[in-house]
């Protein structure tokens, strides 16, 4: 059944993308609210707006930021948008955002997301999705929007209530100019995402490389591959229908490094902001199910723990 407003959408997190879809949503007349935890940040974003720059237009959209959970009744739509490492914290604070028939749809980079949104929701109120839509934060509420890309979707548990909720969400971006589609399996989309962050995210930050440089040296470019490689004998394993090869698996990560060339990856403006990073999401996700599936992931391991040191090291060289 449908709640009163039909409207009501909260997005957790302002970083990058949060920003770009609540100021994407707030142009398009949608009540979009913004929920950070910051109170401080709220109140200058609420005041000040969040200002849009792309190659097109630049514009500033004023929509509800508050940090205050307990303001918002529960909504038809919570997108969730926090960096992964946040998801349990965030998790703890929306449930006055949460109702019988809310959707809480996850767009966040790496793999689990799920697992941890069931403690304050049902999984048949859950949804997964991947978005190739582009974003860097220059400073707070401040973005450069560098690409639009499709966005993704699918529930977790197929409901026809939820789906409906679901379907009435991507015409809602569509409307507002993200290209949006509702599949019936996302894992397939959710792990070639995966593949992508495995083979970008670690080593253009340990490496210092936007991602288009990261293939053009034969050392980040083998390490990329065997990462991959590894992520994409998991996904086997698991049964996911990635629906491709090896080879082709190694092509779209190329590909994303060329459409994305000038992109630091999140990982990287991680790194360069001294932030807790997705690394335990996305290439220690592999780590972690590869040791309970019998799958080798060596690589991968190497990876997570360097990002892991270099984090507890501030990123400083200690010499
Ligand atoms: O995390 C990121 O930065 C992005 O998911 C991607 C696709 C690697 C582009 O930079």
């Amino acid at each position: 059944m449908q709640d009163r407003n039909p409207l009501k959408l909260t997005i957790v997190g302002p970083g990058a993308m949060g920003c770009l879809l609540a100021a994407t949503l707030y142009k398009q007349d949608c009540p979009v609210s913004l929920l950070d935890y910051k109170p401080d940040r709220a109140e200058r974003l609420k005041k000040a707006g969040i200002k849009v720059m792309s190659s097109k237009e630049t514009w500033t959209a004023f929509p509800n930021v508050t940090a205050e959970p307990e303001s918002l009744s529960p909504q038809d739509w919570v997108i969730m948008f926090v960096k992964a490492a946040r998801t349990a914290d965030a998790v703890k604070r929306i449930g006055p955002l949460i109702g019988p028939g809310t959707l809480v749809v996850t767009l966040q980079n790496g793999i689990g997301h799920e697992s941890t949104l069931s403690k304050i929701v049902k999984p048949e109120q859950i949804a997964l999705g991947v978005t190739s839509q582009g974003a860097t934060l220059l400073d707070e509420g401040h973005i450069r929007h560098a690409g639009s890309g499709p966005t993704t979707l699918g529930l977790v548990i197929l409901n026809p209530e939820a789906k409906d909720r679901l379907i009435s969400l991507a015409t809602l971006l569509n409307e507002a100019g993200w290209p949006s589609q509702v599949v019936e399996d996302i894992y397939p989309h959710i792990w070639r995402k995966l593949i992508v962050n495995v083979g970008i995210n670690a080593l253009t930050a340990l490496c210092g490389l936007t991602n288009g440089k990261l293939p053009q040296h034969p050392e980040s470019l083998r390490l990329q591959e065997l990462a991959v490689a590894e992520a994409w004998t998991l996904s086997s394993k698991k049964g996911i229908t990635l629906g491709l090869s090896l080879e082709e698996a190694h092509d779209m990560v190329n590909s994303v490094c060329k459409a994305t060339a000038q992109n630091r990856s999140s990982m990287l403006q991680d790194r360069t902001k001294n932030r807790p990073t997705e690394i335990d999401y996305i290439n220690g996700a592999i780590t972690g199910m590869g040791r309970e599936l019998g799958v080798a992931t060596p690589v991968n391991e190497v990876l997570t723990l360097l990002v892991r040191l270099n984090s507890r090291l501030g990123w400083k060289n200690p010499f």
